[in-house]
């Protein structure tokens, strides 16, 4: 039997570009796109982040699904099948290292958001008729180290479930139903924040641009937070790319989970301003904005204590879409390559993701003062996995798909399942070309040097 016939696959093409849109849409678009923006002065940064989306982002969504459905590999393995060099399979590595350890703080703020929804129905938003109230429940939450450490235990092991049922059981049915929903309903939100009395400024902080707060920092956010936010540089993309058959069309869908995920972005962005203005609250809150904003704006809106409760549940599952992916990495890692049975996998990396997931929940509380390089685990953790390591990794995976793959050998690759494309739009092949090649590589090594101060 070859490698095509015994693995998993998806059971539809629409069943994976909504698996790799929920990877996608998680946490990265609703919680930290805005508080993210926010701290780097909004529409300069925006503009910014569109463009690494598209020049870069696109590209590399391409070449990295790419490289897992040719390989019908893990991101290691998939190295490995294509070159003999020992040094391209570190490439890899270093993706399921950086995807376990998203994981670990990335569950911490899926746990409260698991945590809100407790919150959210037991009324407690009714009392919340300003800002400071609000904001005030949610530290004395996150202050709480059993509070944030349970949350994260409950949230891991939801995790841990979905992916011990595997591809389509597990990942596919999820996000299918539930992506929709949390699609309306943020549409919703979105509508009443734009609706708030003094909603003009929250606008025109995210869409009138002020070039003067740009620096060399706000690049290196923008451009870590697309590859985050598209699940890029780390190889999830590239997994899920190996449950894929030969007829998919690459391209087509990549466009598709790129515009998905920018377009909830965009809605995410547009609901937690409007409201962030127009209730008076510091745009540069951190990490805790959403959790300040949305439950003034659910308190002022009629059904809002259904919609709030909805949209928790809605924000976890959307969470748990993308740390399944997560999860998924490193699992497929250790079946291919250690021969490891799926069930030892997930139950042996959630466990771990939970203890190193530990040190980050208790950044708020009881470690806050202790930092590295200036900041808490949480932020330190964050920082090196998406601005760092991330952008790495895309730039890496540029590299062999434009130069060492071999170019004859992609292209005939890439053509599997979109000749229509291709005939119909020649031009798309060159482009892209230009793109991964020359653009993305030289934009993402020009920021990673801008920001460490060279040139
Ligand atoms: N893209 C996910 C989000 O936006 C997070 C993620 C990053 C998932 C990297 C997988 C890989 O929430």
């Amino acid at each position: 039997m070859n490698n095509f016939d015994k693995r998993e696959k998806w059971g539809s093409k629409i069943g994976f570009v909504l698996a790799a849109a929920g990877s996608a849409i998680g946490l990265g678009n609703i919680w930290k796109f805005p508080y993210v923006a926010g701290e780097n002065g909004g529409a300069a940064f925006f503009i910014i982040y569109i463009i690494c989306v598209f020049l870069i982002g696109l590209p590399v969504i391409i070449a990295e699904i790419l490289l897992g459905r040719t390989t019908q590999r893990n991101p290691v393995g998939a190295f490995k099948s294509l070159t003999n060099s020992r040094l391209w399979p570190f490439v890899g590595a270093m993706g399921v290292f950086v995807g376990f350890l998203i994981l670990s703080y990335y569950s911490v703020v899926a746990g409260w958001s698991l945590g809100y929804i407790y919150e959210s129905a037991s009324g407690v938003f009714y009392s919340f008729d300003n800002p400071k109230l609000a904001g005030g429940h949610f530290n004395k939450l996150i202050s709480n180290a059993t509070w944030g450490v349970s949350m994260l235990a409950i949230f891991v092991i939801l995790s841990m479930f979905f992916v011990y049922a595997g591809v389509q059981k597990g990942i596919e049915k999820g996000s299918k139903i539930l992506m929709p929903v949390l699609f309306l309903l943020l549409l919703i939100v979105m509508i009443r924040g734009i609706t708030l009395e003094g909603s003009q400024k929250g606008l025109e902080f995210l869409f009138e641009p002020d070039w003067s707060k740009v620096n060399a920092i706000t690049f290196l956010e923008a451009l870590g937070q697309a590859f985050f936010s598209l699940s890029l540089g780390m190889g999830a993309m590239l997994t899920y790319g190996s449950y894929l058959s030969k007829e998919d069309n690459i391209p087509k869908s990549s466009l598709q989970i790129v515009i998905l995920d920018t377009l909830i972005a965009i809605i995410a962005g547009v609901a937690i301003f409007t409201a962030v203005f127009a209730t008076g609250q510091n745009a540069a809150e951190g990490p805790g904005l959403i959790f300040h904003t949305l439950p003034i704006v659910f308190n002022k809106m009629p059904g809002g204590y259904f919609i709030g409760v909805i949209f928790f549940v809605l924000l976890t599952i959307a969470a748990l879409t993308s740390a399944i992916s997560l999860l998924e990495v490193v699992t497929a890692y250790f079946i291919d390559e250690k021969k490891w049975s799926r069930h030892k996998a997930v139950i042996v990396f959630g466990i771990l993701a939970f203890l190193v997931g530990i040190p980050s929940a208790l950044s708020f509380n009881v470690l806050s003062e202790t930092k590295i390089l200036g900041l808490n685990f949480f932020d330190f953790a964050d920082y090196i996995s998406s601005n760092i390591m991330l952008p790495l990794g895309g730039f890496f995976i540029a590299i062999f798909v434009g130069y060492k793959w071999g170019f004859d050998k992609v292209i005939s690759e890439l053509k599997n399942g979109s000749e229509n494309l291709f005939e119909k739009h020649l031009w798309t092949i060159s482009v892209w070309k230009i793109l991964i090649k020359f653009i993305s590589p030289i934009l993402i090594l020009l920021v990673l040097l801008h920001s460490i101060g060279i040139f």
